[in-house]
């Protein structure tokens, strides 16, 4: 077989430029799903484990956590991280900032404590996001703070790719998801309408064709996707490709990463394939709105995703973000504006989190750096 004709079974085997869901994921890339370190005694280092699993865009996990002042978290980004192409402004790593204090704070109170958040303590973020700290939290000890019911789901939440099954999304399941989403400044609307949802659908899929035909938008994927069991070990963040088919193309010298890296080569087409595929298979889109483009409301947004994307969970749904036609580089403006009209929303308002809901197979976890990987202590 040909490098051509094995990149073309990798992508049909289903391993192309999704993460796949086969079982040989390194035990050390997925072993942070555990919860914290069962010898761990700092609350803070605790609510951290549980952080930073939350949804975070091509799971780059660009979270610093200082921990050097008593009681005190402060959290920073790292600039190695980050999404020139795609995410020029960081909006949508702030968003996962966002995700990553409501999750830390969750589990702050699952333990008894409250966290005092203090937002971008030295200054907003203008244009770019910096290394000033976005937060500084202190943990206070609050034997009554009340724990929050979408905790217990957290180890549970998968970001689900898959095609969904045709059957509406049940109408109590999307009650119960609205009620626990409720987050002060962010709107959540939904939508099963047919005409609209295949009009959604419709955007969402030329939003992968527009990225896959971008060089500078399709290289922030290829950048971070770690190919085979050893390179996500080393590495585990990003996307993770793996699984039979990945293991032989390596070991045989048939793949490597500069097919990965190419837009144009048959696996990432038929990647591209599949993953339009599994956008027409939606029956129920999601989005969430905010009044302006602050850099307060992208966390805002960030905290109302998590909250979101747990109840989904709590509910038995599936839940995918899909970002393309939210994005803010050049060759994507005309589908931000046809999708913001499609969605009923204008500027200043502005759409955070576009995502897929449905009945589908679970999906697998991805991998996690370990938290010790985050502090600086
Ligand atoms: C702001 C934001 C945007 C995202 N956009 C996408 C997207 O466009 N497509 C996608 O497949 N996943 C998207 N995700 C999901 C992340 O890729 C996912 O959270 C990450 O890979 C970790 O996987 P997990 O959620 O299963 O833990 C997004 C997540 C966030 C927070």
């Amino acid at each position: 077989m040909n490098r051509r004709r094995f990149l073309t079974v990798i992508a049909a085997s289903g391993s192309g430029l999704l993460l796949s869901a086969c079982d040989d994921i390194p035990a050390s890339a997925v072993a942070p799903w555990q919860g914290p370190p069962v010898d761990e005694r700092d609350i803070r280092v605790r609510a951290l484990a549980w952080a930073l699993l939350a949804p975070n865009p091509h799971n780059l996990q660009p979270w610093l956590a200082d921990v050097r002042v008593a009681d005190t978290i402060t959290l920073s980004l790292d600039p190695q991280w980050s999404l020139p192409g795609t995410d020029p402004y960081g909006r949508q790593i702030l968003i996962g900032c966002g995700g990553f204090v409501e999750l830390l704070r969750m589990a702050a109170a699952q333990e008894g404590y409250a966290a005092q958040i203090a937002w971008f303590p030295e200054g907003v973020f203008g244009e770019r996001l910096d290394t000033r700290p976005f937060a500084r939290i202190t943990l206070v000890r609050a034997p009554s703070v009340p724990p929050d019911p979408l905790f217990a789901y957290v180890r549970k939440r998968r970001t689900n790719r898959a095609p969904y099954e045709a059957r509406a999304v049940d109408a109590a399941a999307q009650r119960r998801i609205t009620v626990a989403i409720d987050t002060p400044g962010v709107r959540t609307t939904f939508s099963a309408d047919a005409a609209q949802t295949q009009r959604i659908s419709a955007l969402a899929a030329d939003g992968y064709r527009v990225e896959w035909d971008t060089p500078s938008a399709f290289a922030d994927s290829a950048r971070v996707i770690r190919l085979g069991a050893d390179a996500i070990a080393a590495e585990p963040s990003g996307i993770a490709m793996h699984g039979t088919a990945i293991w032989w193309g390596l070991r045989f010298g048939m793949v490597g990463p500069e097919d990965v890296a190419d837009s144009r080569s048959s696996g990432a087409q038929q990647g591209l394939a599949r993953v339009i595929a599994a956008v027409e298979a939606t029956p129920l889109w999601v989005w969430q709105t905010t009044a302006d483009d602050s850099r307060a409301a992208q966390i805002a947004a960030g905290r109302a995703y998590r909250r979101l994307d747990l109840a989904a969970a709590a509910a038995g749904v599936a839940i995918h973000p899909n970002s393309q036609t939210l994005q803010e580089f050049p060759e994507m403006q005309p589908l931000y504006a046809e999708m913001h009209r499609a969605l009923g929303v204008s500027p200043p308002q502005r759409v955070q989190m576009l995502a897929r809901l449905g009945y589908a197979p679970p999906a697998g976890p991805a991998p996690r750096r370990p938290v010790q990987k985050l502090l600086r202590s």
